[in-house]
């Protein structure tokens, strides 16, 4: 018979459980005005065909968040394994995280970095509560894949990667 704890009060044993589930990571990005605003997510899951839907669930405490709900557009751009330091640095608390990285605007607004394994245009459906984060729906609008290219992969709060 196998025991399974009871949740203790903090959250570390059950962020050590979710990291066992290995994930790619995305960019999701748009224009400020002028300027790129971006984090990273490795909640990032495929939802529907038809209707397009993907997913993101994005912390509460986030502070990109906001400003980049309000964006008409968002480029995901799913995360090529030569990207894990891109990755690190757009998920920096604090620093510019567009410094040396590069990234193209598409003409509605969505932000995608070059070298992805794929991007992906999407508009904001809807979010739903749940808990500490918010489940964020976003319908596609078009999409551009590079199966050819290798994509990071984030498990047990590591950068690895796919081997054939
Ligand atoms: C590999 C990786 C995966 C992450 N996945 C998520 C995620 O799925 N959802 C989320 O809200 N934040 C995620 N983050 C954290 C955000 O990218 C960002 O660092 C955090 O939201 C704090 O910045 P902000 O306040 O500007 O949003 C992840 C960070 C890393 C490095």
């Amino acid at each position: 018979m196998i025991s399974v704890d009871p949740l203790p009060q903090d959250t570390r044993a059950l962020r050590d459980a979710f990291s066992c589930f290995p994930s790619g990571v995305v960019a999701v990005c748009a224009l400020s005005g002028p300027t790129p605003v971006g984090m990273v997510a490795s909640s990032f899951t495929s939802v529907s065909l038809e209707p397009p839907f993907v997913s993101l669930c994005v912390q509460k405490s986030s502070n990109t968040w906001p400003q980049l709900r309000g964006a008409g557009r968002l480029g995901i751009s799913i995360l090529a394994k030569s990207q894990d330091a891109a990755c690190k640095q757009l998920a920096s608390r604090n620093g510019e995280r567009f410094v040396d990285i590069d990234w193209e605007v598409s003409d509605e607004g969505a932000v995608f970095l070059n070298d992805a394994a794929a991007w992906l245009d999407c508009a904001l459906s809807r979010e739903i509560e749940a808990g500490d984060h918010w489940i964020v729906l976003l319908e596609l609008r078009g999409v551009v894949s590079r199966p050819e290219i290798n994509p990071l992969v984030f498990h047990a709060s590591r950068f690895r990667q796919l081997v054939a």
